[in-house]
């Protein structure tokens, strides 16, 4: 006659819970966006992205270091350029924000892994991710044309990864093609394949300037509602050459994660984006909950299948000794 299963005996302490427990967030796993904006002198907090900043190029030397001392790996980069227009000319340009910020982080810290997000969303003056047509579309072959222009200077700057974020088909195809013709076949694509059109950029949009002028992203980004398409671009992006697919955002998307996760064998990033971020942060800091829910939240991430998290949190882990 059986006794009562006794699932308790493997919680009584930490040795023995931390000797089963299935899922770690280490700082391998984390990279952190930076914001870098046109100008000198400049450290600014974000007001929507408490304990965020925008950094002119030339104030980057402390944070970089800090970044190293604490154990932070790798960034990814959103640029505000000086001046927009309608095709996103700074986006591309060789002393273009990003590109300028590339060259001094490696010239700081050459061992820090830079991502690049592609996007022309915070370089087009209508705010849009490409290029329109007279009625105001985004017009999706002219716009890959420019994305491999960006992909490639990115990558000419010294980039050690491309992130193309504007969900215009066939980018991956044409940016693997650009970047192997112009002599960077080592360089990996980090598509953000299923990528929402979310409420919870709100805080980003603010902080990159990025918000569209007219309408909304819901003819590129996809519809919240579904998931077996989440599958599809995935699918489609590792067929066009993608070496990391990325689900976006994350918390609210755990579920796309997993099946991503059991669908496909290939690295799986996921952005917990800035409105996860900020709901967070600022229950914390108002003291709804204590500030171990970061950690809770960014495991359940993990759990679901991801190998690699895009957070505004990663500082925060990364001085947390205990915690990881
Ligand atoms: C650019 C881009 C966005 C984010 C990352 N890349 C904004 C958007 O698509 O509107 C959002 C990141 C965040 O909210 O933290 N297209």
């Amino acid at each position: 006659m059986g006794t009562i299963r006794r699932t308790r005996r493997l919680r009584r302490n930490e040795t023995i819970r931390s000797m089963v427990r299935e899922t770690k967030l280490t700082l391998d796993d984390l990279v952190y966006p930076l914001f870098i904006i046109e100008g000198e002198g400049i450290k600014n907090e974000i007001k929507s992205m408490p304990g965020n900043y925008h950094f002119s190029v030339d104030m980057l030397e402390e944070e970089i270091n800090e970044l190293v001392t604490i154990g932070i790996k790798s960034v990814i980069l959103f640029g505000i350029p000086g001046e927009k227009d309608e095709v996103g000319s700074d986006a591309y340009d060789v002393n273009g924000i990003v590109q300028k910020a590339v060259r001094k982080i490696k010239e700081i810290s050459s061992e820090m892994y830079v991502i690049t997000d592609v996007c022309m969303c915070e370089y087009t003056s209508h705010g849009h991710c490409g290029i329109l047509t007279s009625s105001g579309d985004v017009e999706n072959d002219t716009t890959v044309e420019y994305l491999k222009r960006i992909a490639v200077s990115h990558a000419k700057a010294g980039a050690d990864m491309i992130a193309p974020s504007d969900m215009m088909d066939g980018r991956v195809k044409g940016i693997r093609e650009a970047l192997d013709e112009w002599g960077y076949k080592n360089t990996p694509i980090m598509a953000y394949s299923a990528k929402y059109a979310s409420s919870f950029y709100g805080p980003f949009r603010d902080a990159a300037e990025s918000a569209p002028a007219f309408g909304d992203r819901r003819a590129y980004q996809m519809d919240p509602a579904n998931s077996d398409e989440g599958i599809r671009e995935v699918e489609i992006d590792i067929e066009e050459g993608a070496d990391i697919v990325m689900v976006k955002p994350a918390l609210s998307y755990l579920d796309i994660i997993r099946r991503v996760k059991d669908n496909f064998n290939i690295p799986i990033a996921a952005y917990n984006v800035s409105g996860e971020y900020s709901m967070l942060k600022m229950a914390v800091e108002n003291g709804l909950m204590n500030e171990k829910v970061i950690y809770e939240a960014l495991l359940s991430i993990k759990r679901a299948g991801a190998d690699i998290i895009i957070t505004y949190f990663a500082k925060d882990i990364a001085k947390k000794k205990e915690w990881i």
